[in-house]
């Protein structure tokens, strides 16, 4: 795994699952897999961050806002990051319109349609670029252009399952903040964390549990990397 570099934000992966490890169901529902303390905890750390990042499929699926939102309002709302190599984010998704609440940054690949970035940045989002990799956007040059460009020194990575194992292989997780609720989903739910492409045990990445709580009927692990 590659050691921090400075070039990079600190980098959280937040991730609500069944106990089995599946973030939704096989056609894809995850609303809501853990109850209301446990959500109410994750608009808490989305707070507590610069930027809040998600998968193009997740956007597509899930149509998320993204934002925070608790009884009191944050300070600043985070920058809300999809990774978007071809630009499938609708411009009628709730990303699109709650920009009056919060900021947008879709990062697409260097060969996307450069008239839906127009179209979309128009619109009011901010479209940038970055180079594709083995496994969608080079997560190295992403992370670079959120530190470097967008100030983002904080990121908090919300899923799904394929960003959440492409980051993880790329050693960029710094801490992860799991949420576990008491039901089972199956073999057939969409697995939490994607393919690792692991060669030996010896390869996995590994992290040391720094706090478990109960939250309402959820429990919410804290885990920081072992470097
Ligand atoms: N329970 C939870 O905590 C939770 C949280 C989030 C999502 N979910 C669920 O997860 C499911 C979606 O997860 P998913 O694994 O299918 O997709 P995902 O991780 O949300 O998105 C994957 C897509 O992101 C784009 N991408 C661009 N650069 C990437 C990179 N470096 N690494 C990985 N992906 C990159 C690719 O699409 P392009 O090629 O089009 O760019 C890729 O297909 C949904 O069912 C959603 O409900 C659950």
């Amino acid at each position: 795994m590659n050691a921090r570099s400075t070039s990079r934000p600190h980098v959280t992966l937040k991730i609500a699952t069944s106990l089995d490890g599946r973030i939704a169901t096989a056609s894809g529902e995850s609303r809501w897999i853990t109850g209301e303390e446990a959500r109410t905890a994750v608009h808490r750390l989305r707070a507590e961050h610069d930027g809040v990042l998600i998968g193009a499929e997740t956007a597509v699926v899930d149509d998320p806002e993204l934002t925070v939102r608790l009884e009191t309002a944050p300070v600043r709302q985070p920058l809300r990051i999809v990774l978007d190599s071809r630009l499938r984010v609708s411009p009628s998704s709730r990303l699109m319109k709650t920009l009056a609440i919060a900021p947008l940054l879709i990062v697409a690949a260097r060969d996307a349609d450069r008239t839906l970035a127009a179209q979309l940045e128009s619109a009011g989002a901010r479209v940038d670029f970055a180079p594709r990799g083995l496994d969608g956007l080079e997560l190295d040059d992403v992370l670079a252009l959120l530190k470097d460009t967008h100030a983002v020194d904080r990121l908090l990575i919300e899923g799904g399952g394929r960003v959440a194992a492409s980051c993880l292989a790329a050693g960029c997780i710094d801490r992860i903040e799991w949420f576990r609720a008491p039901i089972l989903l199956g073999a057939e739910g969409r697995a939490g964390i994607g393919p690792l492409a692991l060669k030996s045990l010896a390869d996995a990445p590994r992290f040391a549990r720094v706090a478990v709580r109960e939250v309402g009927p959820d429990l919410w692990e804290s885990y920081e990397r072992i470097s």
